[in-house]
């Protein structure tokens, strides 16, 4: 018997996540059996803890779209007993039982081994929102952002994606001016290598100027809607965007005069179906490009009790960093 949060559904529709023991033989099919080390919350996870949004498939349900563990028994020849392995994405808890639980059964495709110089504690404290925050630095790098040619911009520069950006761009030697609309992580965003705070204020109103004095070399956004149009106005010329996220809204009420006078080019970021090989760059240039100094100063630590409350809390934009979920605790 181990642990797992279970999300079950009443009659009326009334979602509950609660710990519970459960047996391996509630585990869903795959090849590979890990025990999980670690897991961590996303966005995502704040909806699946809670009613669902539209992303769960049945109930009852494990949420956690990522963790990190050791491989215990696998039917793939590409993985062994005690192999250290990462899995984010690929709808794993969503549609199929996810990282909230000691033990998780998954497709070998999904994993990835973990790269030299991180263990599984780091590399949930990284997470998807981090993987995600790597896959964005590289689109930029991939469209011609080189340190020197001014400030980069990132939107929700305190929350997980934000926080992960902010560090690698300074780490990587750029100037980092990071969007909040929590004035009180100004010291923290500072020990991350931001240079500059942007009020969150600032950016979220819409303007009629289509273009804006050219501002910004490069742009994670994990905010979207109507911060990321104003965005877009105020970048130099040729410079990208890496669309990761929607904290601020769906919608993108923009004009194209950004593309079509400025050369500005608007990334989509997606990290749930990536290619292999690509995941591999993106947690080999994590270990590399992400000083672990920086990473423990965004740990917030869980455990799989807390995450009722954390799923709320993350909803609401109040969680600050990377929780780190260890599920043995
Ligand atoms: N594309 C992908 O594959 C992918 C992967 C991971 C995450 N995401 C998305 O990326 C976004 C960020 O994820 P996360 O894990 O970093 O979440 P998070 O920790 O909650 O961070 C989001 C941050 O956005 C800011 N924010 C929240 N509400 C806002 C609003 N109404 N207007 C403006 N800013 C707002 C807050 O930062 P401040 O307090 O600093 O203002 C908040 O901390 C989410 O939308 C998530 O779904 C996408």
């Amino acid at each position: 018997m181990f642990n797992a949060l279970i999300v079950e559904k009443d009659d009326e529709g009334k979602t509950s996540a609660s710990v519970q023991q459960i047996g391996e033989d509630r585990l869903p099919e795959g090849e590979v059996t890990v025990a999980v080390e670690y897991s961590t919350v996303n966005y995502k996870d704040g909806l699946c803890i809670g009613p669902g949004g539209g992303l769960v498939r049945n109930y009852p349900h494990v949420p956690g779209i990522d963790f990190a563990g050791t491989v215990e028994s696998s039917d793939d020849p590409r993985y062994k007993a005690g192999d250290k392995v990462v899995l984010t994405g690929w709808r794993v808890g969503e549609a199929h039982w996810g990282g909230y639980s000691q033990k998780a059964r998954v497709k070998a495709d999904w994993l990835v081994p973990l790269p030299q110089g991180l263990d599984a504690k780091q590399a949930m404290a990284v997470g998807t929102a981090g993987f995600t925050a790597m896959l964005s630095v590289m689109a930029l790098e991939d469209h011609g952002l080189k340190p020197g040619n001014g400030p980069v911009l990132v939107t929700g520069a305190a929350g997980g994606v934000g926080s992960v950006a902010t560090a690698i761009l300074a780490n990587l030697g750029y100037e980092v001016a990071a969007v909040t609309g929590r004035p009180e992580t100004e010291d923290y965003l500072k020990s991350l290598g931001a240079t500059q705070i942007v009020p969150r204020g600032e950016l979220n109103e819409t303007t009629k100027r289509p273009l804006e004095g050219e501002t910004w070399s490069g742009c994670v956004d994990a905010v979207g809607g109507e911060m990321l149009a104003r965005v877009l106005g105020q970048m130099k010329y040729g410079a990208s965007v890496a669309a990761v996220g929607l904290a601020g809204g769906a919608k993108l009420p923009a004009t194209v005069i950004p593309f079509l006078l400025r050369g500005v080019n608007l990334l989509g970021i997606d990290s749930v179906m990536q290619p292999y090989d690509n995941r591999l760059r993106a947690w080999e240039r994590v270990a590399k490009d992400l000083p672990m100094d920086k990473l423990e100063a965004m740990i917030q630590p869980a455990t799989l009790s807390d995450l009722p409350q954390l799923g709320a809390d993350i909803l609401k934009g109040q969680v600050k960093g990377r929780v780190l979920v260890d599920v043995n605790a």
